[in-house]
């Protein structure tokens, strides 16, 4: 009996070690951040809806979908094509590229508000802090396609 108590006492402490020996290792690798974290405010994605209403719908259309040559912003193709990469991957590319009729022409601050549209719209929860301008910082969110795990 008193084998089998230190046995689980064992066992017991072993897990415990080998959950912390992971959460850390975890918390040490993860990207700072994922796009489920609330990385944007309603009120910047509000903004980005004007931006986006001037400057892309003609082409990407009002709910995303895309039209002709413009891809979709919104469902299950653009986040595959998105998942994996940053935030900061998305707004480079908007920042440089498009408006594909005058491409260059946005502020960065433009481009972060678009962004938060994106985001909102493709049912990212919104949060308490706006998303920075910043692309440097920008690199830090991660877009997931999926829900990560909690960790
Ligand atoms: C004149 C039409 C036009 C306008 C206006 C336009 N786009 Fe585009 N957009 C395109 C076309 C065409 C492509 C695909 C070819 C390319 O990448 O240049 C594209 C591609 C993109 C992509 C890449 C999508 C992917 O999954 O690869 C993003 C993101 C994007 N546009 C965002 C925007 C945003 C944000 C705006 C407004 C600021 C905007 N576009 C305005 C035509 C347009």
């Amino acid at each position: 009996m008193k084998t089998i108590m230190i046995a689980a006492a064992a066992v017991a402490l072993g897990t415990a070690a080998l959950t912390l020996a992971f959460s850390s290792v975890s918390w040490a690798q993860a990207p700072s951040h994922t796009v489920w974290e609330g990385v944007y405010t309603t009120a910047q994605a509000a903004a980005g809806k004007t931006a986006y209403d001037a400057k892309c719908t003609t082409c990407h259309g009002a709910e995303l979908s895309g039209a002709e040559m413009a891809p979709p912003l919104a469902g299950g193709v653009f986040l595959g094509n998105w998942s994996g990469q940053s935030v900061g991957d998305l707004a480079t590319r908007i920042h440089t590229t498009m408006p594909a009729n005058d491409p260059g022409s946005l502020s960065n601050q433009e481009t972060a508000d678009i962004v938060a549209y994106i985001l909102s719209f493709n049912q990212f929860p919104a949060g308490s802090m706006a998303l920075a301008s910043d692309p440097q910082l920008q690199t830090q969110i991660a877009i997931a396609a999926e829900k990560p795990a909690a960790k």
